[in-house]
């Protein structure tokens, strides 16, 4: 671990010499590879993907489901195809020894494949078990799209799965509330047994960053909306063989994080924090453009189960509807190691999390709280 560790963090620092380049060419567009039949495999190579990721789908009926419950479902069926893209796409730059996704020893490659062959497997299996979900209720069921992925280092792409997964792990909390309100026990049992799984991989990817593998005592909780918002940035653009509202859930403009690495290493103290988001075409936004006293606008976060944070926004300045702006980061008083999940929002004050989308002009921003740790380096 601590040659991986070390290797990583030389990577970054490479990658880091190397952000000055004036241009980075386009990401490539990114197809699931077809080999092993995934997403529509035959019984044999569903074995073949169930031996791969320690285990088989579960054997219970599918349960029927309400509406808003089967949404859930297909977002976490477009999240997973999404995770499936991006693994296929990393284990296959390792085996390549793909420029910058390059180990110091074929014992370390071997380990990290093994590994991460496992998790691409595994999420397989949880983007069949919500496409078969989602099939029993004749309800929209998402195929891949075309994927893009902005990293280019293994360390870089370690440190993203790690962000998404801490999203994933917020939304799937939100996953679980709804069904609960919509009386849908049904899937809840293996709905908590995945949440468990990708904890899992989180907390290997977090050592692997010289992280603490577990990240707070109640990890930070995000909605559904934010996530479908976060992977549009994954997706390529008019690439998915549907219209992106077939499944039900707004998409925001990302909030952009310009503090602390783009918010994935911001300092663990009070501070002011940058952000930007574009609100060209945002109707609720309309009125807030061009002020710039900021009146009206908070930054709401999510840290841990804590009730949205609400903050004014401060310094506020506008090119068109591109806005600009900053907002403190109350990192003391609510002890906000690991993510926060920030949106732009146009109340202050908010009862449950939930209710933050209905106020909310831009989302995600993601802020990772920089928690390397030296002990885990020596092991
Ligand atoms: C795999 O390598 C290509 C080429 O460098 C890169 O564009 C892509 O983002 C990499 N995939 C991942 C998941 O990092």
């Amino acid at each position: 671990m601590q040659i991986i560790a070390t290797v990583l963090a030389t990577a970054a620092a490479l990658a880091s010499l190397t952000t000055a380049a004036p241009v980075a060419a386009a990401p490539r567009s990114y197809n699931i590879p077809a080999d092993d039949g995934f997403p529509t495999p035959s019984p044999e190579q569903l074995r073949t993907i169930a031996d791969l990721a320690d285990g088989t789908l579960s054997n219970a009926p599918a349960p029927k489901l309400a509406p808003s419950s089967l949404t859930a479902f297909q977002l976490i069926a477009f999240n997973e195809l999404f995770e499936v893209a991006f693994f296929s796409s990393l284990v296959h730059n390792i085996t390549n020894n793909v420029p910058g996704f390059q180990l110091p020893s074929d014992a370390k490659r071997d380990e990290l494949l093994d590994i991460l062959e496992t998790v691409l497997a595994q999420e397989k299996l949880h983007a069949l078990n919500a496409i078969n979900v989602l099939k029993k209720n004749n309800a929209f069921a998402p195929s891949p799209c075309q994927y893009q992925f902005p990293t280019t280092t293994v360390y870089e792409a370690i440190a993203l799965a790690e962000k998404f997964t801490a999203l994933v792990l917020g939304t799937l909390q939100d996953a679980s509330q709804l069904f609960a309100k919509n009386g849908d026990f049904g899937p809840v049992r293996s709905v908590a047994s995945s949440i468990g799984n990708e904890g899992e991989q989180e907390g290997f990817y977090r050592i692997l960053l010289a992280k603490k593998p577990s990240e707070k005592p109640f990890l930070t909780t995000s909605v559904a909306a934010f996530a479908y918002s976060a992977l549009q940035g994954f997706v390529v653009p008019g690439s998915c063989p549907y219209p992106l509202t077939s499944i039900d859930l707004p998409i925001f403009p990302v909030l952009r994080v310009e503090s602390g690495g783009a918010g994935a290493a911001v300092e663990p103290r009070d501070q002011l924090l940058s952000f930007s988001t574009d609100l060209s075409g945002i109707e609720a936004a309309k009125k807030f453009v061009g002020a710039t006293s900021g009146q009206g606008l908070w930054v709401t976060y999510f840290s841990g189960q804590l009730l949205p944070i609400s903050v004014p926004v401060v310094n506020v300045k506008w090119v068109g509807a591109v806005v600009s702006f900053q907002a403190s980061f109350p990192f003391e008083e609510n002890m906000m190691q690991g993510l926060s999940v920030a949106a732009l929002t146009t109340a202050g004050s908010f009862a449950a999390a939930g209710e933050v989308v209905g106020a909310t002009l831009a989302a995600p921003g993601l802020v990772q709280v920089d928690d390397r740790t030296k002990a885990w380096d020596a092991i």
